[in-house]
């Protein structure tokens, strides 16, 4: 899973630009990265393990105009230089970069084996190219060849294509997303939007589409025919100009959610558009559909839907035969807009009503849904999500309950509360001082605050590296008892309400030495849980910090998850 850039410019070096876009792009993955440019009759490639950073501090010079990136997560093979990306074909004819998994690598691999290809890597990718070039010796057309791939391959793959003889770059595409750019300085090639920062024009290259890009012109094709596309205005917003990098992203992040709850109420506060309205209205069946902490907003957040009926379903986890309702609105969650469990299944669903619900106004998921929401979280850097959550989980409230005086309110009350507790946090400091170099901790709810359980227990997990577990309350005598010994940190999460239901598990914790840490909400206020969330949010950063782990960037995670 990685992320792709490929450039050509009419006169300017690509290397620079090619860094810049990696560098916007190391959210899909960041455990190694490497670029490869066209030299006369001569293909230079220069890879490292880790961030882009590292790549700029080594890597060669050039004034080359052709140029291919990549940045890795890693799926085939452990993350060591022959793995990383470009991969370079046997006879040196081709060189590419992939984001994907090929499914019959194994097979393609044995055949090439037996035709007397050698393999440096792991990868599945460096079947592609020798594959690529094996065809191409056979027919002498790289479309041709292309087309062959792309009727051979079975699985996902976006690929960048280098070949040793020409100032072109040739392309590919099944399942996950390519983006074809234009700017005044030439043409461009990515997996996402944000990479493609000069460019002024984009269109979406589909599924089995293949071609070329060159200095100024464009050629795209399908089953051996070429096929016209227009290009469309990228619309851009301002920049904010007077961005300071900021020591932990996380922390500015978090600190930015009062600010955001703003952006939703300016943005928002004339009404959602009244398409949206109406198919809302219309739909008794809703299904939400997200990964991870999208996930966990959706299952919170859908719950002010009282009135329809709600399914809420992990992305990955997604079976068409298991809904029973045809008519459905589906409503997708996604920070990025970019996750491939998310957009694999809007593919499925596509010919129903869709909303998808993005942070990223460009994103894949905002372009192909039927209807599109903004989350006005501003751009979310740090790889565990924080504001984003917050964002998805007051839109769909808004959603559910419309925009009128009294839920406008209730925002700006919450968004009071969590100042407050921005501004004063010194108990979550001295929680986390206590529980710095505990391994394992538990967060335990009744109820639907067991949603907020879960997340609280992911960003904890993600950033810290703690072993943690969100369990029912009740549910602890039943096993997870098993674990507690004195000092084990637990966290129970409540409505004051609610909180004496929860009196026999904080028993059975002391009983045992554990640590309680009882978290208590007012639910006057529907959203009032959500300073709570930001407690959490602020109580993993601490920790990552004092545990001195990469809080931006934690270890194997990527921002957006683009295989499935
Ligand atoms: C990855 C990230 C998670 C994130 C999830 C969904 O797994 O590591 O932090 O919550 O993707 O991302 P999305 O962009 O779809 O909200």
């Amino acid at each position: 899973m990685c992320g792709i850039i490929a450039s050509i410019f009419k006169n300017q070096a690509v290397l620079p630009f090619l860094l810049e876009g990696l560098k916007k792009e190391e959210y899909r993955g960041y455990d190694s990265c490497g670029v490869a440019i066209i030299e006369p009759h001569k293909i230079h490639i220069q890879k490292e393990i880790g961030r882009i950073e590292k790549l700029k501090e080594h890597l060669f010079t050039s004034s080359s105009k052709v140029g291919i990136g990549h940045t890795r997560w890693a799926t085939h093979g452990k993350n060591n230089l022959n793995n990383a990306h470009p991969h370079i074909s046997n006879k040196g004819l081709f060189c590419l970069v992939h984001n994907g998994t090929i499914y019959n690598y194994q097979e393609i691999k044995e055949d090439l084996l037996n035709k007397g290809y050698l393999f440096y890597s792991q990868t599945d990718t460096e079947c592609i190219v020798n594959l690529l070039e094996h065809f191409y010796l056979q027919c002498g057309d790289i479309l041709s060849s292309l087309n062959e791939l792309d009727k051979t391959l079975k699985g996902t793959y976006v690929l960048c294509i280098l070949f040793k003889e020409e100032n072109r770059i040739y392309f590919l595409k099944k399942s996950t997303p390519l983006m074809l750019g234009k700017s005044k300085n030439g043409l461009h090639l990515s997996s996402d939007m944000r990479a493609l920062e000069l460019a002024t024009d984009y269109l979406d290259i589909e599924d089995n589409e293949y071609g070329f890009i060159d200095e100024n012109h464009y050629e795209i094709y399908k089953a051996q025919k070429r096929i016209e596309k227009k290009l469309y205005k990228i619309q851009k917003e301002k920049e904010d100009t007077n961005q300071v990098i900021p020591s932990f992203y996380m922390e500015k992040e978090i600190h930015e959610i009062p600010m955001v709850i703003d952006r939703i109420i300016k943005h928002y506060q004339n009404d959602f558009d009244i398409k949206i309205k109406e198919v809302i209205k219309k739909a008794n069946n809703l299904i939400f559909v997200g990964s991870g902490t999208s996930y966990h907003a959706a299952l919170r957040g859908s719950l002010y839907f009282e009135n329809k009926n709600v399914q809420v379903i992990l992305a990955s986890e997604f079976d068409l035969n298991s809904i029973k309702n045809d008519n459905a609105l589906y409503i997708f969650l996604s920070q990025s807009g970019e996750t491939l469990d998310v957009l694999k299944v809007l593919e499925k669903v596509s010919h129903y009503d869709t909303l998808g619900i993005s942070n990223v106004a460009n994103s894949s998921l905002l372009r192909k849904c039927k209807y599109a929401l903004e989350m006005k979280a501003k751009e979310e850097v740090a790889v565990a999500s924080t504001k984003a959550y917050v964002a998805e989980v007051l839109l769909l409230y808004l959603l559910a309950k419309g925009i009128n005086q009294n839920t406008l309110q209730n925002l700006k009350d919450i968004q009071q509360e969590i100042k407050d507790h921005l501004l004063h946090q010194e108990k979550i400091l001295s929680i986390a001082e206590s529980i710095k170099n505990k391994e394992n901790a538990y967060f335990l709810a009744k109820g639907k605050d067991i949603y907020l359980c879960k997340e609280a227990s992911l960003k904890l997990k993600e950033v810290t590296y703690i072993h943690s577990e969100c369990l029912f309350a009740g549910e602890l005598k039943h096993g997870p008892i098993a674990l507690l010994e004195k000092d084990f940190p637990i966290f129970f999460i409540t409505s004051l309400k609610n909180k004496e239901n929860l009196n026999s598990a904080i028993e059975e914790v002391t009983a045992r030495e554990g640590i309680p840490y009882i978290f208590t909400y007012d639910e006057h206020n529907p959203l009032g849980y959500l300073p709570l969330i930001t407690d959490f949010f602020l109580l993993s950063f601490h920790l990552a910090k004092m545990r001195k782990k990469d809080v931006d960037k934690p270890r194997n995670l990527a921002k957006s998850v683009t295989v499935d």
